[in-house]
């Protein structure tokens, strides 16, 4: 089957096809980065607007590049949520619009088990195993038993991982997306020179907090203007705020794992993309006979061919689902496990 998947849910255009044998034939990202950067983070109107004036190159990018014609397609998925609405309802709306016209089935896809499934694009990963999604708006921790059978352990209770990266990158004056600034910034730097609060809310729990980190590297950053304390160069400062996100993920996601006897671990999302965290929860797996699997970083940002699969698993456990598709609405929020 060929699977065209459409993604629009914060701030990449992107549309993929898929060939249910072969993988990726292509995968098209426009990104917004030049539009956002110079408000450090996403703004939702010109986010949507963005989409609107890319969605029909990116789709005709990715059929022409996949050496197809659109009525080779067989199936179409679409992120329907989570995500910011005014973005989701572009790659909904276009996404109805040419199923209609080719008389294809069309699948409503969550974003996040595209996330959890974009290790499936490169590698099999024997179930069950503990998926880790660290992006600009999660933190969460799953096991994940089967296509289409998740089970939340943990979340993040304020801020993102990916969020954290952005927020301080803007206190530090540096781009935006602020986690590939960091790390590039960081590269030069002593991961060691501050310690930064690693928080771990309550032990037991699963759960994330990034906040207290954020203020604690504002507090830094305030002294170090003041004079109160030695004016430590900017790398130091990115490369142990990256070191305490690193160390807080690792620790949570090791013990995840090992509490609940699973030897697989996943790590997906744009922060997946980070090497610290490659290398970091790779040496503590092999430490506690765990493997760890990330998708290349391409795949853990944002695209649409993981969108693609996810939507051919689901259309293979439930055809049908794939004639539904009037119904489909855009959900900003939208749980893995309500679905
Ligand atoms: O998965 P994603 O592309 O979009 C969402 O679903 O949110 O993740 C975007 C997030 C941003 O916060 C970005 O700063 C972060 O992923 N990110 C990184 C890196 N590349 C992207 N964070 C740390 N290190 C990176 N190399
Ligand atoms: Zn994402």
């Amino acid at each position: 089957m060929l699977v065209l998947g459409i993604e629009t849910s914060c701030d990449d255009t992107s549309a993929a096809i898929i060939d249910s044998e072969k993988g990726i034939i292509s995968n098209v990202i426009a990104n917004q980065n030049s539009v956002h950067a110079k408000y450090g983070g996403v703004v939702p109107e010109l986010a949507g607007r963005c989409h609107i004036e890319n969605i029909h190159e990116i789709i005709n990018g990715a059929v022409e590049k996949a050496k197809i014609n659109l009525s080779d397609i067989d199936l179409l998925a679409t992120t329907q949520g989570p995500g910011l609405v005014g973005s989701l309802l572009v790659g909904v709306n276009a996404a109805k619009g040419l199923a209609f016209a080719l008389n294809k089935p069309l699948i409503g896809v969550n974003h996040l088990e595209g996330h959890l499934l974009a290790i499936f694009l490169q590698e099999e990963v024997e179930f069950p195993f503990l998926a880790l999604i660290v992006s600009g708006g999660h933190t969460d921790l799953y096991i994940v038993k089967d296509f289409g059978n998740y089970e939340i352990l943990g979340r993040t209770r304020d801020d993102a991982a990916g969020e954290s990266f952005d927020k301080v990158a803007k206190m530090l004056g540096l781009g935006y997306p602020g986690g590939p600034e960091i790390q590039k910034v960081g590269e030069s730097g002593n991961p060691a020179a501050i310690k930064f609060p690693r928080p771990l809310p309550n032990k037991k729990s699963m759960d994330f907090s990034f906040s207290g980190l954020k203020t604690a590297v504002r507090t830094h950053l305030e002294k170090r203007s003041s004079g109160k304390i030695e004016k430590l160069p900017m790398a130091h400062i990115a490369a142990s705020f990256q070191e305490a996100v690193t160390d807080v993920l690792v620790s949570k996601a090791i013990s995840a794992a090992k509490e609940n006897d699973l030897n697989r671990i996943v790590v997906t999302g744009g922060v997946a993309a980070n090497s610290n965290l490659r290398v970091k929860m790779t040496e503590a797996g092999k430490i506690n006979g765990i493997s760890a699997h990330f998708p290349k970083p391409v795949l853990c940002t944002d695209n649409a061919a993981m969108i693609a699969l996810a939507g051919l698993k689901k259309y293979q456990r439930n055809p049908d689902a794939g004639n539904e598709y009037f119904e489909l609405d855009a959900k900003a929020n939208l749980p893995l496990t309500e679905y």
